[in-house]
């Protein structure tokens, strides 16, 4: 099995931003995952925030083959194989657990855990963790914080979500640790309630267009 920081490359380097969705239905998911797709973002990262994130999951990994489908907000280890089992290609935590990350070590779907702090990536650096979510990134410090760690911890990789915006994305996208960023700039809800697909398309263009390091 590879390990999870060369799965975890891998994905992160098939686009420069990975949208964070919350989907309520079966319409919304699949008009939203086609326009992200189709605008050049495939790499999805939808949240069990909602009722239907498990499905949501389920019915994307079939609706749209080309796209690499992760599973957010996941807290726990059952959410994980919950995930696992409705085929998700990778995991994404808000913050990281020693159950969590244990879990994941040992599991062949990857996982990009949260951190907030130095001494979370050391602890998570242990299990065998070289790729991470910072999060929530503008509250911890943002480029301050990645520039910080990159001295010190300079082999660690980063995917930076929470206050990331079209205005701060190239510039996060342009430190040497930022593999990619995420963000729900993508699908802004006005947007999302009159299921205007081709803005969203749109808007999935422009971050396409930003820049990976
Ligand atoms: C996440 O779960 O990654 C965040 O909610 C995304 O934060 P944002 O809304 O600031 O992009």
């Amino acid at each position: 099995m590879q390990t999870n920081t060369a799965r975890i490359d891998v994905i992160c380097a098939s686009a420069p931003v990975i949208p964070v969705l919350t989907l309520e239905n079966a319409d919304q998911a699949l008009g939203i995952g086609t326009a992200l797709v189709n605008g050049g973002l495939k790499v999805l990262e939808i949240t069990l925030r909602s009722d239907y994130g498990l499905s949501a999951i389920k019915q994307l990994k079939k609706a749209l083959p080309d796209a690499i489908i992760g599973a957010g907000t996941v807290l726990t280890p059952q959410q994980y194989e919950a995930c696992v089992e409705a085929g998700a290609d990778f995991i994404v935590s808000p913050g990281c657990t020693a159950q969590l990350l244990l879990h994941g070590s040992q599991s062949e779907v990857p996982l990009l855990p949260g951190i907030a702090t130095v001494s979370e990536a050391m602890a998570a650096m242990e299990l065998g963790y070289g790729r991470f979510k910072l999060f929530p990134a503008a509250v911890v410090g943002g480029m301050d914080f990645l520039k910080a760690i990159g001295g010190p911890i300079s082999q660690l990789k980063f995917c930076p979500t929470g206050g990331v915006k079209p205005t701060n994305a190239a510039d996060y996208l342009a430190l040497s640790n930022v593999m990619c960023v995420g963000g729900t700039w993508l699908t802004p809800a006005a947007l999302v309630e009159q299921g205007d697909w081709q803005a969203i398309e749109a808007l999935a263009r422009q971050a396409a267009a930003l820049a990976a390091p």
